[in-house]
Order: structure tokens, then sequence, then C-alpha cells
């Protein structure tokens, strides 16, 4: 049986998972983007991986797909409904790869919860010149088990992709985004690298960015021991080579949209729903929601 996939969204990602997917001659691959792209390609280990692919940029009708893998950010989810209602038919799986949480919500319109797979990825990938991409290690992907995870394990080889199913990723993308919200708002606030936290004022700014997202993730249904994760996270922290930066100080530094709305802003708005203070994050938030970078600005 071949199976009909489509990735929707080919920028780092995107490319990484149609470099993964391309070569199963079992299935059919197909790209969507909002931009059309010249040329794909991704770098891991020096090797050049091309992925000779016309990516589509319109969808004139609606397309029978076994699976659509969609590796949008938060914010770009919203202006893509011309895709996601062509491309997401009745028995459609949907495979949602990014970072933050509650990936399902905004698919709802589209599909029912039991078709739908939150994941979220461990492997840093950018763009280098003329469009390429590099990826600078094996990737990690962490899926919710479902009814059919397993079968969509199986368009990888397992020697190019780690694939790690568990029954509910929800703390585990918790942990990730407290981590993240942490140091991507210090970074992107201060346009410095991991250097800056040789000040200790720095280093507690951090932890207390972590205590909020900690308290409001265990208000979610997170489970997290808050002072071993964030000792294991500030060990981390104190370790990281100087010049290693944040996705959200990278964008911030391209003039590109920062993650705000699945980063910070969500931890701000949630904490409000449980009745926990985050009061560093929603000064983080209304300073980053200043910049030409936000895209509701
Ligand atoms: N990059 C990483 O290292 C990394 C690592 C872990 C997790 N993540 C997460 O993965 C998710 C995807 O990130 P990314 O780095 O792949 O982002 P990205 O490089 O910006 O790629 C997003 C792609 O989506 C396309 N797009 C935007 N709006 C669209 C629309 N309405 N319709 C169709 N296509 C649209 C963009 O097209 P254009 O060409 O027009 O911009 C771009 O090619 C994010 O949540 C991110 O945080 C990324």
């Amino acid at each position: 049986m071949s199976y009909k996939v489509g990735i929707l969204g080919v920028g780092a990602i995107g490319t990484l998972m149609a470099s993964l997917l391309y070569p199963n001659k079992k299935l059919s691959l197909s790209l969507y983007n909002r931009s059309p792209k010249q040329q794909l390609s991704i770098f891991n280990d020096k090797k050049e991986k091309k992925i000779p692919i016309h990516v589509e940029t319109s969808l004139p009708e609606k397309r029978k797909l076994d699976f659509l893998c969609i590796c949008l950010k938060e914010h770009q989810v919203k202006n893509a409904h011309t895709f996601l209602a062509g491309l997401i038919g009745v028995e459609t799986k949907v495979i949602v790869i990014r970072n933050g949480i509650h990936h399902k919500e905004a698919l709802l319109p589209y599909t029912s919860e039991r078709n739908i797979i939150e994941a979220v990825i461990d492997c840093p990938v950018q763009p280098i010149a003329d469009g390429r991409y590099e990826q600078l290690n094996k990737p990690v992907l962490i899926i919710n088990r479902t009814a059919f995870s397993e079968l969509f394990i199986s368009l990888f080889s397992p020697a190019d992709i780690k694939i790690n199913c568990i029954l509910n990723i929800k703390t585990i993308a918790w942990k990730k985004l407290c981590e993240s919200a942490a140091l991507g708002a210090i970074l992107c606030l201060a346009g410095e690298s991991c250097w800056i936290f040789k000040d200790q004022r720095l280093v507690n700014l951090h932890k207390k960015l972590l205590q909020e997202g900690v308290q409001v993730a265990i208000a979610d249904g997170a489970e997290i021991k808050e002072p071993i994760f964030i000792e294991a996270i500030q060990k981390k922290l104190v370790n990281y080579p100087p010049e290693k930066g944040s996705s959200m100080l990278s964008d911030r530094k391209r003039g590109a949209p920062i993650e705000l709305g699945a980063k910070n802003q969500v931890i701000s708005s949630l904490g409000k729903q449980y009745a926990i203070e985050t009061p560093i994050h929603d000064l983080v938030c209304m300073l980053l929601e200043k910049t030409n970078n936000n895209p509701t600005s």
C-alpha cells in the first residue's frame, strides 16, 4: 500500500521531515508552503540531502491525504485555512510538530481529536545560504500514542530519526516550554547569547521565570517535580557554551516574528486562567509584543 503523505510548512522542520520521508519509495510525498521554494536541501554531517519535489503554494482542489504533517509555527496556523481545509479529509491522520502546548486546539475545526498526533521535536535546524538548511544532530521526535502512531513511525527509517511514542506528551511539552520560554525571553530581550549568564542576577531571573512557568504547568496537569526540574535546567544553563543562542533570539535578530504566543504568552494567559501570578512573563510579553517581530503587532 502506498500512503499519500503531505507536509504543510516547508521551513526548517518541514524540510527536515521531507528529507526523512522522501527516501521511502512506498509513499508519495507532496509539499505545501506559503512561498515558493527554488530548491530544497538539508546538510547533515556535511552531507547534502536534496529533495527534488516541487513545493505547491496553492491548492486549486482538495486532496485525499493519508497523513498530513504540519510543521508551522503557532502563529502561522491561523493563516493556513485554505491548506488545512483542502488537505485534511475525514480519513487524514494529522501530525502537528511544533513548540509549545495544546497543539490540537487550532485543528479541531478540521478534524476530530482522535485523528491528531501531537509531537515535539528535538533537533536544531537552521537556515544556511540560498534557502538550504543544516541539521545539527539526529532528530528525536516525541509523539503521543494513538491508534495510528505505529503506522506513522513505520514511514521512517530508524537509522535517521529516533521516535519516542508516549501516552501523554503534555509533561514533556511543558518542560520544553518552561525551559525555552525562560532562556528565550532573557536572551531575546538582552539581544545576547548565553555568555550573559556569567552575571548571577540573570541566573536568578532565569530561575524566577522557570518557577512561574512550572507553577502554571502543574496547574495545567503537567507532572513536574519543581525543585528537581529547576535545578537540572539551571545546571544546564550555567554549562552552556557562551555563544549558544535561542530560537527567540535568532528570530529577533533576523527580524522574523518571535514565537511569543507559543512561549511566554501562553504561560501568562494560562496563569490568568488558573489564578497564578506570572509577573515576569507578563512583563516579557508586554515588551516583546512591542517589537516589529510580533505577528500580532
Ligand atoms: N528550527 C528548529 O530548529 C526547531 C527545533 C525544534 C522545534 N521547532 C519548532 O517547529 C515549528 C516549525 O518551526 P520552523 O523552524 O520549521 O519554522 P520556519 O522555518 O519558519 O518554517 C515555517 C514554514 O511554514 C511556512 N508557512 C508560514 N505560514 C504558512 C501558511 N499560512 N501556509 C503555508 N505555509 C506557511 C513558511 O513559509 P515561508 O517560506 O513563506 O516563510 C515556512 O516555510 C515551530 O514551532 C518551532 O518552534 C523548530
